[in-house]
């Protein structure tokens, strides 16, 4: 039905201005448009070429394909937990405007990702991604509570897993794979059912049932902002 429409749309359009553009639907509609991230976060519009870590900052336009991809890799398909893992990522990062840990400088060794993971999940996350796996392992072995492990040793872990593909998907990751039984927040059935019936109790569960941190009201207006834009 939204398929149909939209190209008769678009083929009206192009009849009117005479030119040729091709009936391409967007690739899914459950995907998250570039739109949708600037009207929850306006600041992802830009990088600012002059602000700190701009190297680390990206675009809502840059952001979304990373975004969608790993919802569809983690079959994450509701509103309600789309809403819950976009909101903690943009929470976490200032509007997408880093990825390492800086605060106070100079920042948690080992802790980043476009989630902001602490080093233990960095570590899990480079340790459980084939393509990490064995660089990971020769980094800092099997337990990230080795004290033998340095910052910089934590540091090297986290690079590997800062290229946008990985670093976008690891929230995705935490929700689904990550701890020792590899099941995430999916332990608790009931967690994500709260997700998904978009309940600010539902939410606060995530939070302090999974994320294992506080919540604020900083924090929620992200999430009540975000189930705005999102849901239909
Ligand atoms: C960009 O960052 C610089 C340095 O922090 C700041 O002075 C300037 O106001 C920022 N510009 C915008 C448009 O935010
Ligand atoms: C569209 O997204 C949904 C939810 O992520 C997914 O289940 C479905 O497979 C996707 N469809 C296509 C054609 O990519
Ligand atoms: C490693 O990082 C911790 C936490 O930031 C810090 O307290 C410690 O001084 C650092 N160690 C070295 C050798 O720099
Ligand atoms: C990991 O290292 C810590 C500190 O040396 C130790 O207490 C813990 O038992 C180790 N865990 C495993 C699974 O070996
Ligand atoms: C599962 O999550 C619900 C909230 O979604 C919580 O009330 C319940 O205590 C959790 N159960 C366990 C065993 O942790």
């Amino acid at each position: 039905m939204m398929l149909l429409s939209f190209c008769i749309f678009t083929l009206s359009f192009t009849a009117v201005l005479s030119m040729v553009i091709p009936c391409h639907p967007p690739k899914n509609f459950s995907d998250i448009t570039p739109f949708q991230l600037t009207l929850i976060a306006p600041s992802t519009r830009a990088c600012n070429i002059s602000a700190s870590f701009t190297d680390e900052c990206r675009t809502a336009e840059q952001a979304a394909p990373f975004i969608n991809k790993a919802f569809d890799d983690y079959a994450i398909s509701s509103v309600g937990e789309k809403a819950a893992i976009l909101s903690l990522m943009l929470f976490e990062t200032g509007g997408l405007k880093f990825d390492r840990n800086h605060f106070p400088a100079p920042g948690r060794p080992g802790q980043g990702t476009r989630n902001l993971m602490t080093f233990p999940f960095v570590h899990q996350y480079a340790l459980d991604t084939p393509s990490t796996h064995s660089r990971a392992r020769a980094l800092a072995g099997t337990n990230a509570t080795d004290p033998s492990i340095t910052n910089d040793t934590m540091n090297d872990v986290r690079d590997l897993v800062l290229g946008d593909e990985l670093s976008f998907a690891s929230a995705m990751w935490f929700y689904k794979a990550s701890g020792p039984e590899r099941v995430g927040c999916m332990a608790n059935r009931s967690l994500a059912d709260g997700l998904i019936a978009q309940t600010r109790q539902g939410w606060e569960d995530y939070i302090t049932g999974c994320i294992f941190t506080i919540v604020t009201e900083d924090r929620a207006s992200v999430w009540e902002k975000t189930i705005s834009v999102l849901s239909p």
